[in-house]
């Protein structure tokens, strides 16, 4: 699109609001190009889960995405989630389907500052897309022969 400078700044701040709860973008969907990426995470997800028994979804947003396997969830799946308006909108979204969302996520400056609230060799598969994590915590709550 051809417009000024001054142009893109007001259609930018037009744009301005709080940020929504969740971690949808369906509101941009028909207004966002994306660069592809040479994976299927999709694809990488269901595969996965296909042979889980425990999950958990690390950082789960509103939940948004994990509900878009919640045909593919084991019966034990859960979810963190540490940002307060979304840990609310993750337990709203994911009762429905029988996740339980707990409160937590790894504080960025230090990730091993605060353990994950989870037993040693926990779960079998644990998922996360964009979130903070420790990878010693990451190993001490995935079981034997699991992955992440
Ligand atoms: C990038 S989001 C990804 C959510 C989800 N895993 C997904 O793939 O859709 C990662 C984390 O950042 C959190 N987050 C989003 N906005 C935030 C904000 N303004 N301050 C702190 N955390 C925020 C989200 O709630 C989530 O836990």
């Amino acid at each position: 699109m051809d417009l000024s400078d001054e142009q893109w700044l007001a259609s930018w701040r037009s744009e301005q609001k709080p940020q929504p709860e969740g971690w949808s973008f369906s509101d941009l969907e028909t207004r966002m190009t994306e660069t592809p990426v040479p994976w299927d995470i999709d694809l990488v997800y269901r595969t996965a889960l296909a042979d889980a028994t425990s999950v958990l979804d690390m950082g789960t947003g509103g939940g948004e995405f994990l509900l878009t396997f919640a045909n593919s969830l084991p019966r034990d799946t859960v979810a963190t989630e540490g940002w307060a308006p979304n840990v609310l909108a993750a337990r709203r979204n994911l009762q429905a389907v029988g996740v339980d969302v707990v409160e937590y996520s790894a504080p960025d400056e230090d990730v091993d500052s605060l353990p994950m609230p989870f037993p040693d060799d926990r779960f079998d598969l644990v998922l996360n897309r964009h979130e903070s994590y420790s990878p010693r915590e990451l190993a001490r709550v995935i079981a034997p022969g699991g992955g992440s």
